[in-house]
């Protein structure tokens, strides 16, 4: 089988350390898909990158072609296939994300610059740096010769983090609990919504809200659990999430690769067309199904008022970052 080239960049960071070990070993591609690992990060950690590159070869992983570590767009960008764009800076302790866009999304201009000038028109990318539904409009913007359906903002991690809390309080493992669905922005304002979400208990499948049986908790304690859960990690940690945030990166990606599971959807920010009434034009968090490479938005799903009132407060976020954003690219 062909190689194919995967960029990820920010590859002397915390999640790339986790993330490309995932990757190497052909838990997103595929068990016998080689691949040609193309790692970006900025000059000062070249050093750095040249300890990773050093241990990747001793992981002495048989699906790994070759390593092109740099610190050059034009290199790393050259005829990718997929790429993670994950190197910016991380939010710190205390810091809200809203405080990181102006730094960010400069990087997601160049690089949307670069996807466009050197990657493959079929290239398809993962924006997980922060803001990313943001930083997924903008790359989009300045990358017009690449599908606006390629490039995708990561909410997995909030999506996985809402299975695994319900898992935990169901005492299941999170492999029993589906759909459940992120709307919105990788942020405080997110909704985590659980109205379609099925477990699959000893007695047979019911649904998450029969099981839970506490409304009250559902639209309060466990939306805000979801909501705070990367604050919280960083006050434990005193550092961003990072083996998790490498989890869902390639969990979504493995998806639009291979496809979700027949009946089964996943949280995805993408280009917003307008569905359930969501202004078009910014990167909005939706329920997806993947197929041929492509995600189609799960439509006909049932919107109550205060679902109607949670989905206004992260587009109203959604629409003031992208304006934001665009004025800071403009300078
Ligand atoms: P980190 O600080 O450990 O690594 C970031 C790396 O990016 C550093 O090595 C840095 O030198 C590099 N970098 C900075 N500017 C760059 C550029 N222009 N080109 C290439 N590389 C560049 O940070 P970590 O923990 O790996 O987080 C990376 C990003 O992911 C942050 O923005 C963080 O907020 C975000 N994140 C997103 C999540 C999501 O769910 N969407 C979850 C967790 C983190």
């Amino acid at each position: 089988m062909e190689p194919i080239r995967v960029l990820i960049t920010g590859a002397a960071g915390q999640i790339a350390y986790s993330l490309i070990l995932q990757v190497a070993k052909g838990d997103v591609f595929g068990s016998s898909q080689p691949v040609i690992l193309h790692l970006l990060d900025i000059t000062p950690m070249m050093g750095v990158l040249e300890g990773v590159v050093m241990e990747i070869e001793d992981c002495a992983l048989p699906l790994v072609k070759s390593v092109v570590s740099t610190d050059d767009l034009e290199t790393a960008f050259k005829d990718i296939d997929a790429a993670f764009l994950v190197g910016s800076m991380p939010r710190k302790q205390g810091m809200e994300r809203k405080d990181l866009l102006s730094g960010n999304v400069k990087i997601f201009k160049t690089q949307g610059d670069a996807l466009n000038k050197y990657a493959k028109k079929s290239v398809k990318v993962l924006i997980v740096g922060n803001p990313a539904n943001t930083n997924a409009f903008i790359c989009a913007k300045y990358a017009p010769s690449i599908p606006k359906e390629s490039i995708t903002a990561m909410t997995r991690l909030d999506h996985n983090r809402a299975r695994a809390n319900i898992a935990k309080r169901l005492s299941v493992t999170a492999d029993k609990v589906k759909n459940v669905i992120i709307w919105g922005n990788h942020s405080s304002t997110q909704f985590p919504d659980i109205k379609s979400a099925i477990v699959n208990l000893p007695q047979g499948s019911t649904s998450v809200y029969n099981a839970i049986k506490d409304e009250n908790w559902i639209k309060t304690d466990f939306i805000k659990t979801i909501q705070a859960r990367g604050a919280a990690v960083i006050n434990a940690r005193k550092m961003s999430s990072a083996m998790s945030a490498a989890k869902a990166a390639a969990d979504h990606m493995k998806d639009i690769w291979c496809g979700t599971p027949f009946g089964e959807y996943t949280s995805m920010g993408v280009m917003s067309d307008g569905s359930y009434g969501i202004p078009k034009d910014i990167v909005f968090s939706f329920p997806v199904t993947t197929q041929n490479k492509t995600w189609k938005i799960v439509q006909n799903l049932e919107i109550n008022d205060f679902m109607r009132s949670m989905l206004d407060v992260t587009t109203k976020e959604l629409v003031e970052e992208r304006e934001e954003a665009l004025v800071v690219c403009k300078d």
